[in-house]
């Protein structure tokens, strides 16, 4: 699997039975349901060029893309037990894409590497003060069951601080409220 130069893929220990087993298919369920989809149809079609995915999972998004639109797609993900799912989304799709077992935080590309960069289901947050003390008592569960999920994530704070104006959307879309609740928009500098 090719990456870029100066990267390193992930070394720590190796995955668990349940994060290679279960995980995958625990998130690909969770993560394809209808209400989630729709989501993904608001969003993802915006893509164009050359595009980076951030945390690519089982490749649920690549249905989505406008092939039209998109030169290639370069998908990171730490998580090399969904990789196959991917790749079998992305022959489906008649996407070229290339996979990398990289997390985010490290990337070694080179700024305006990209046209698009596409993140879904990657960062996660809740307003609601009673839900979020729900979240609260939940994390240790839920984090270890989730793939490192965190829910209590204030992602248009997390957007803004890294110097993005983001124009964005939010609001509960399922049960349990926990988990529930989804932001989509784009963000972009200046
Ligand atoms: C809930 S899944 C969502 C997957 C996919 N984005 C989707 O919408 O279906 C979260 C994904 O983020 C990945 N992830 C976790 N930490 C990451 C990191 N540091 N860099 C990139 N991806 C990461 C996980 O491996 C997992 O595939």
């Amino acid at each position: 699997m090719p990456v870029w130069p100066g990267s390193r893929p992930r070394t720590e220990m190796p995955p668990s039975l349940y994060s290679r087993l279960l995980l995958p298919r625990l998130i690909d369920c969770a993560c394809g349901l209808g209400v989630v989809s729709r989501q993904r149809a608001r969003v993802v079609p915006r893509a164009h060029g050359r595009v980076l995915e951030i945390g690519i999972g089982t490749g649920l998004n690549l249905a989505h893309y406008d092939a039209g639109r998109v030169t290639g797609i370069v998908g990171v993900d730490p998580g090399v037990e969904m990789h196959p799912l991917a790749l079998r989304r992305a022959r489906e799709a008649g996407l070229a894409v290339e996979l990398m077992p990289l997390s985010a935080e490290t990337l070694p590309a080179p700024d305006a590497s990209f046209d698009s960069i596409v993140c879904t289901y990657s960062l996660c947050t809740i307003p609601d003060p009673r839900v979020r003390a729900w979240q609260q008592r939940l994390q240790p569960l839920w984090t270890p069951l989730a793939g490192g999920c965190q829910l209590g994530r204030d992602i248009p704070a997390l957007l803004a601080a890294a110097g993005f104006t983001a124009q964005m959307h939010a609001r509960y879309l399922h049960r349990p409220h926990f988990a529930g609740y989804h932001y989509w928009g784009w963000a972009g500098r200046g």
